[in-house]
């Protein structure tokens, strides 16, 4: 390949990526707070979800609402109360889940985990409390880039600040495994799909064995 042709590609690369950052920044300025992720988040994994849902650290509680609204009962619960109107949110501590063994079919953390301390306290406690699946999201970190903008993350974030709480995705495997929480299904978010906080994404559909 020449010389010529690397910089062609590099420049039309770049080009693409301007445009795209262009079109995210003008969706957010017009659309408000969007869900980029949702297709990934529900659609391509909806039959996952079951009738009763308990959404760990949900939020404001708008995918508790989407997930509402798409006939699921939901129970969202978080370290802080920062829910939209609508939405019922338990307090709990962030580690011990107050409900009954079994009494979900699915449990979600979406993009939870990494503004913990208490990643394996959750998973056991979700593990516990759930039937069939727990779907996570996560922030995949691998390289020194995807560090730094995961510590931008952290720290310009409102929510919780986790140490050390970024994992890459074979670290993910690896905890899930030892958790006996067998990983039924992968579903990766392409960088591009909200290029302004470029790092990997992936959903991680569990079953607790
Ligand atoms: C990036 S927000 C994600 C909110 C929501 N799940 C969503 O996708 O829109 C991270 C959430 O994790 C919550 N959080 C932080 N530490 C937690 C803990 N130990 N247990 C449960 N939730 C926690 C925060 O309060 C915040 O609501």
């Amino acid at each position: 390949m020449t010389f010529k042709k690397i910089n062609r590609d590099r420049i039309i690369r770049f080009l693409k990526f301007s445009v795209h950052l262009f079109q995210v920044i003008y969706e957010k300025l017009t659309s408000g707070d969007k869900d980029y992720f949702l297709p990934f988040k529900y659609d391509h994994i909806q039959h996952y979800y079951g009738k009763d849902c308990l959404d760990i650290g949900a939020g404001t509680g708008r995918f508790s609402l989407y997930l509402q609204d798409q006939g699921h009962t939901i129970t969202p619960i978080d370290v802080v109360d920062k829910a939209i109107e609508e939405i019922d949110l338990d307090i709990f501590d962030g580690q011990n889940i107050n409900k009954a063994d079994k009494s979900f079919s699915t449990s979600i953390f979406m993009f939870v985990l990494h503004h913990t301390d208490t990643q394996v306290e959750l998973l056991k406690e979700a593990a516990r409390v759930t039937r069939d699946y727990i779907i996570v999201a996560e922030d995949i970190v691998e390289s020194r880039l995807d560090k730094m903008f995961g510590n931008i993350h952290l720290n310009t974030s409102p929510w919780a600040k986790g140490n050390n709480s970024f994992r890459s995705k074979k670290e993910w495997i690896e905890l899930f495994s030892k958790l006996n929480l067998e990983l039924v299904e992968i579903n990766d978010i392409p960088i591009h799909i909200y290029p302004i906080y470029p790092v990997n994404r992936t959903i991680f559909v569990l079953k607790p064995i």
